[in-house]
C-alpha cells in the first residue's frame, strides 16, 4: 500500500492509473475505522482497479463548538486495516495542504444543507461538499463509496455531483449495525455505559415506525408523535435534535406517506450526537 500525503502526489498517482487504463474507486473517510468503514473499503476494492482510501479529519465540516480536537484518531491501526483490505493508496493529507492560507472557495447545496443535521450544524455540509469536491478532483476517481447511515450526506453528494457534472459514480452501502441494532459510528466510543444501553432504542424505534407504515399508517405526525412517546420512556437520557420524514432524494419534508420516504433522526446522548435513518416504504 502506498501512503500519499500531498495533493500533488495523489493527482500524479491518479493520472498514472488512468494512463494505464485503470479505473479508480475512492472511499473518503475521517478514519477510526469500524466495520462500517471496512464494508465501504471492501466494496471499493470490488468495483475498481485502483482503490484509494482517504483519511482526513476535515476541519471545515466541524463547527467552532464541535468535536474536531477530540474526534477519535488511530492512524496506525487504520493503515493496517486499509492494507489488509487491499487498499492500494492511503491518502492522509495535512490540513494546511488541503486548505492553504489563501483558500477562499466553498461548494454548497443550500436547499439540502440547512435542514435535518444542517439545522444544528449550519456549516457542516458546506465543509463536506468542499472537501469532497477537492478529493474527487485530486483522485479523478470513477467511483466513490458512501454509507447510508448519513442519508443526508449521500443525498447531497449525489445532487452536487449531478449539478456540477462531476464525472464520478456515487455508490452507497447499507448501514452496518451492532448486533443490538445501534448504527456503527466512530463517535460511539464517547457513550457512557448507561447511554450505550439506551442507544439501541433509536433503531428499535425507527423499525417500530416502519412497521406502523407497513400496517397502513400514512400520517407522519401520528407516526412521529408515537415514536417520540416511545423514545421518551426508552431513551430517558436522550435529547432529540430532530426526527423528520423526507423525500429520499430531494430531502423535502413529507407529511403524508404516498411513496418512498426516509425517516431520519439525530439524538444527543450526553455529549454524543447519534444519527440514524430508515426507509418507510409505502
Ligand atoms: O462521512 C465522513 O466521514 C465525512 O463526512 C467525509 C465524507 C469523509 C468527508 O469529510
Amino acid at each position: 500500500m502506498n501512503v500519499i500525503t500531498t495533493p500533488a502526489d495523489l493527482r500524479l498517482c491518479a493520472q498514472e492509473a488512468h494512463a494505464k487504463g485503470q479505473t479508480i474507486a475512492l472511499v473518503p473517510t475521517m478514519g477510526y475505522f469500524h466495520a462500517g468503514h471496512e464494508d465501504l473499503i471492501r466494496h471499493g476494492r470490488s468495483i475498481a482497479d485502483l482503490l484509494i482510501v482517504s483519511l482526513f479529519v476535515n476541519p471545515t465540516q466541524f463547527g467552532p463548538a464541535e468535536d474536531l480536537d477530540r474526534y477519535p484518531r488511530d492512524h496506525e491501526r487504520d493503515s493496517q486495516i486499509a492494507k489488509n483490505l487491499g487498499c492500494d493508496v492511503l491518502f492522509m493529507p495535512d490540513p494546511p495542504d488541503m486548505y492553504p492560507k489563501d483558500f477562499a472557495t466553498w461548494v454548497e447545496v443550500p436547499s439540502m444543507s440547512k435542514l435535518l443535521c444542517g439545522a444544528a450544524r449550519p456549516i457542516h455540509f458546506r465543509g463536506v461538499c468542499t472537501v469532497l469536491t477537492k478529493l474527487f478532483n485530486l483522485s479523478a476517481a470513477d467511483f466513490a463509496v458512501f454509507g447510508e447511515k448519513d442519508w443526508q450526506q449521500q443525498a447531497i453528494v449525489k445532487r452536487m455531483v449531478k449539478d456540477l457534472n462531476i464525472p464520478i459514480n456515487i455508490q452507497t452501502r447499507p448501514t452496518v449495525r451492532e448486533s443490538d441494532g445501534l448504527a456503527l459510528s466512530s463517535r460511539n466510543v464517547y457513550l457512557s455505559k448507561e447511554e450505550r444501553l439506551q442507544a439501541p432504542n433509536i433503531y428499535a424505534g425507527l423499525k417500530w415506525a416502519q412497521n406502523l407504515v407497513s400496517q397502513g399508517e400514512r400520517n407522519v405526525e401520528i407516526i412521529r408523535s408515537g415514536l417520540l412517546n416511545r423514545w421518551a420512556s426508552q431513551i430517558p437520557l436522550g435529547r432529540l435534535d430532530y426526527l423528520t420524514v423526507v423525500d429520499p432524494a430531494s430531502l423535502t419534508p413529507i407529511s403524508t406517506i404516498e411513496g418512498p420516504a426516509v425517516m431520519a433522526c439525530a439524538i444527543r446522548l450526553g455529549t454524543t450526537r447519534l444519527i440514524d435513518n430508515i426507509m418507510l416504504n409505502a
